[in-house]
């Protein structure tokens, strides 16, 4: 059998190289990395990723049902790496809609799922997850928001736990979608009925955030009214 990850000292980003990839892997490829020269967020935002201090992951899949399927990807990534993370170092990891994971009120990781294939055909989509080790005085052109570490921790162990929870995770997800994650995201949200603030483009909406739905959108309340918000154009924040 042929191994199912690649360890790569310097890449550019984890994400980009398997997603120059994505004819010849196998699904479940993973690809970890020391150093990354353009480490990539959302959106064409920077992932600040100096060498040896943090954890790059990316992870490949392949979505029958195409495109569509994925909805929902990014929050069942962030459920299993928040319940990996929790087991491995005790800490209150926490997740925030609809792509990080937080840690104290700050940002501890972000995840990145990127797709590929039109729509009816196959999705090709690679899963980056980048969470902070041991990080030092960060860039603060690229880390312009309130952060944190995850602290000592045995990357080996991590990596292999990430990788198995994951690969799990993802076939219960291709059969179940969303839904069967849905109960273990209330416990663990970092902005569960707090006052937060959505940022849309120019657009700024007050609330109160009331976990999410089956469609994996953010609910908020607004006058006792329950809006749903979905897209990858909303930033939410605490107010
Ligand atoms: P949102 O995801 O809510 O839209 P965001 O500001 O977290 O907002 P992302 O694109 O998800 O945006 O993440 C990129 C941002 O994350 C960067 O603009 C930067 O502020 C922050 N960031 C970059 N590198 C790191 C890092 N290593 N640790 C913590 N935060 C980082
Ligand atoms: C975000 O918060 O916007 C997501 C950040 C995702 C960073 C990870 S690090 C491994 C993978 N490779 C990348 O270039 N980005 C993701």
């Amino acid at each position: 059998q042929s191994p199912n990850f690649e360890v790569i000292p310097v890449i550019n980003s984890t994400n980009q190289y398997l997603l120059e990839r994505v004819q010849s892997l196998p699904v479940g490829f993973a690809c970890i990395a020391e150093y990354q020269q353009a480490g990539r967020g959302r959106r064409g935002r920077q992932w600040y990723s100096p060498f040896g201090s943090n954890l790059y992951l990316s992870i490949y899949w392949r979505l029958e049902q195409g495109p569509a399927a994925a909805s929902g990807l990014s929050l069942v990534i962030g459920i299993v790496i928040a319940k990996v993370l929790r087991e491995l170092s005790g800490q209150d990891i926490r997740v925030k809609w609809p792509n990080d994971l937080y840690l104290n009120d700050k940002k501890l990781a972000g995840i990145l799922v990127e797709i590929t294939g039109k729509t009816g055909d196959v999705a090709h989509v690679v899963m980056g997850v980048g969470i902070n080790l041991s990080m030092h005085n960060p860039n603060q052109d690229i880390v312009n928001q309130a952060w944190s570490n995850l602290g000592n921790i045995d990357r080996n162990q991590l990596v292999a736990e990430l990788l198995s929870y994951l690969r799990q995770a993802l076939i219960n997800f291709e059969k179940e979608g969303l839904t069967a994650f849905l109960s273990q995201w209330s416990p663990i949200d970092n902005f569960a009925n707090r006052s937060v603030k959505l940022i849309i483009g120019d657009t700024l909406i007050k609330g109160i955030a009331r976990g999410i739905n089956e469609q994996g959108a953010l609910l908020l309340e607004q006058d006792g009214q329950i809006t749903p918000y979905i897209g990858g154009e909303i930033s939410l924040r605490a107010d």
